[in-house]
């Protein structure tokens, strides 16, 4: 279950021509189950309407501050009160400058007003408008109150030019809400490495060995430790995944490149969880051009790669987590590569199992404790699996007293 679940995110959604984008914000945050209201300008309604939001969210768009209802409305009041989080997106060069210098002329700057909860906002707008000196000093006043800016992206633009000041991807804009919407960031103050994906293995300028990996269960693992509040560290092997949001990402393709990230990286973190699917072999040589198909069969000299998760063992994090992907003698397995490695948890998952292992958005996984505790969990989202390796870590981080009980 997502710790989205039954947070009260209020959405403002202004002028922009990317104002359609919102949906998809709405979209993922009602996907993971959050109570999502959506508060639109007049000049929003001119891109997209009101009723596409209140079909997303089951509630009605407010707009007007003074609606035609003969009752004088608090409902400025009332929604600042009621959020959690209040996010815009995007966020419009008017509505920056209007929340720097506290104005409030409609009901989405007055509900801006009197809202006291965290709030982030995901500028949209052309380059000229985003490099004008007024907006980035509204920016830097904002930012400096607390309010997280969500970058924009350089792209192409509406007008057809491109530029920096593209909204940030909708998936990116849930990240950062989810982010700063957790109900309790029980790992502030913790830094938390994870390793993911597969590594690739070159044996000439075009082929490679590498495996199933596609990262997803280790990218999972990032973005669940982010929205908890810890600073994370991702190195991750060749995937096709978007960096998560607020992560610091070290991006490398061999097993060597791998351990020289983690080792670079290993100081200071409190916990260390290596989900990488990382070769145990590469071969002994790489061809320096590409091999022709001029011998009947061929045979690779493999050699041994560097055993990360025995080298980070060696000069140990606070909490080291393992997992083992396995197709027979799993649990076996597991259970020596925990006590092998002296590690605190292994996540064992047999990748022959439907809905387990490479490629799938689930997995099936048992919890092997270092205290003999052993826990199988059905089938579940891997974000759903990587929110329980993050209690784990929780309670180990809280049990050395490395974060406060
Ligand atoms: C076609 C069109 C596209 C626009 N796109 C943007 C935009 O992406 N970002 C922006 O800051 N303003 C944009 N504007 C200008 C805003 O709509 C205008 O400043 C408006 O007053 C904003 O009102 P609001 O912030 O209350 O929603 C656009 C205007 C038009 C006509």
């Amino acid at each position: 279950m997502s710790r989205l679940k039954g947070r009260r995110i209020v959405l403002g959604v202004t002028g922009s021509i990317s104002a359609y984008k919102a949906a998809e914000v709405v979209r993922g945050l009602v996907r993971e189950q959050a109570d999502v209201r959506v508060v639109m300008t007049r000049e929003a309604g001119a891109f997209v309407g009101a009723v596409t939001f209140s079909a997303l969210t089951g509630h009605p768009v407010a707009v007007e501050q003074f609606p035609d209802t003969g009752m004088a409305g608090e409902e400025h009041v009332d929604l600042a009160a009621w959020a959690d989080t209040v996010a815009i997106a995007p966020a419009t060069a008017n509505i920056i400058g209007k929340m720097a210098n506290g104005l409030g002329d409609d009901l989405l700057s007055t509900v801006m007003l009197a809202c006291e909860a965290p709030c982030c906002l995901a500028p949209a707008m052309n380059f000229r408008m985003w490099r004008n000196e007024a907006v980035q000093s509204n920016l830097d006043r904002l930012r400096s109150r607390g309010v997280h800016v969500i970058d924009p992206e350089f792209g192409l633009l509406a007008n057809g030019e491109e530029g920096d000041g593209r909204l940030a991807a909708p998936e990116q804009i849930v990240e950062a809400v989810a982010i700063l919407a957790d109900p309790d960031h029980d790992l502030a103050g913790c830094n938390v490495l994870v390793s993911a994906g597969p590594t690739a293995e070159d044996i000439d300028p075009v082929r490679c060995v590498t495996n199933r990996s596609s990262g997803k269960m280790g990218y999972a693992l990032a973005r669940a430790a982010a929205r908890r509040g810890a600073s994370v560290t991702l190195v991750a092997g060749p995937t096709s995944l978007q960096d998560p949001y607020g992560v610091a990402v070290e991006h490398v393709r061999t097993a060597g490149e791998m351990r020289d990230a983690v080792l670079a990286n290993r100081e200071g973190q409190h916990a260390v969880i290596m989900a990488a699917a990382v070769a145990d072999y590469r071969p002994g040589t790489q061809a320096p051009r590409k091999m022709k198909k001029t011998q009947e069969s061929l045979t690779l000299e493999m050699t041994r790669t560097a055993d990360i998760l025995a080298e980070v063992a060696a000069d140990r994090p606070p909490v080291l987590i393992g997992f083992a992907a396995e197709t027979h003698d799993g649990l076996d397995n597991a259970r020596r590569k925990l006590a092998d490695k002296d590690l605190d948890l292994v996540v064992y998952n047999d990748v022959t199992a439907d809905g387990a292992g490479f490629e799938t958005d689930t997995n099936i996984v048992t919890l092997i404790r270092r205290d003999g505790r052993e826990e199988s969990l059905p089938l579940q989202s891997k974000s759903d699996v990587a929110d329980r390796v993050m209690d784990e870590v929780a309670a180990l981080l809280r049990n050395r007293e490395v974060v406060p009980a």
